[in-house]
């Protein structure tokens, strides 16, 4: 069951998210509050963490069915990274669509 909800937002979601159309699953009004957390590291200037090697990616204008999967494939340990998945294990699926409709929602804004 969780591995076919995967699928389908990668495979539908993609399809959905082409470039001006938002997906309309998620509340990026729910969201922006959940993503406050995110944002002390997401949002840094530059995109910089603790240290000046450590990149973090940019999230604001991102598609929201990649947020979603990247944050899935984290929190399952597919995408094995122990900083996101210990960020994204206690998410579920509707937090992760809230979430995701914030940041995309960020669109062209180079910090939050
Ligand atoms: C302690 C710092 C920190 C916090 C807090 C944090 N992240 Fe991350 N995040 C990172 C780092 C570092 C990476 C890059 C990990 C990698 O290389 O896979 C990352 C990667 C990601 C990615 C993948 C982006 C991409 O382009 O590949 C997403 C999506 C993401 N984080 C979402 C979130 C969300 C949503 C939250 C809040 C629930 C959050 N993060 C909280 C540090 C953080």
């Amino acid at each position: 069951m969780y591995k076919r909800s995967v699928c389908s937002i990668v495979f539908c979601g993609f399809l959905l998210a082409a470039p001006g159309v938002a997906l309309a699953v998620g509340n990026p009004v729910a969201g922006k509050a959940l993503a406050f957390t995110c944002s002390g590291c997401h949002a840094v200037r530059g995109y910089r963490y603790l240290y000046p090697s450590n990149r973090v990616p940019k999230l604001g204008g991102q598609h929201a069915a990649y947020i979603v999967n990247a944050l899935k494939e984290y929190k399952s340990g597919a995408r094995p990274n122990p900083t996101m998945h210990a960020n994204a294990a206690t998410l579920t699926t509707q937090q992760m669509e809230d979430i995701a409709a914030f940041f995309s929602s960020q669109k062209g804004q180079s910090g939050n």
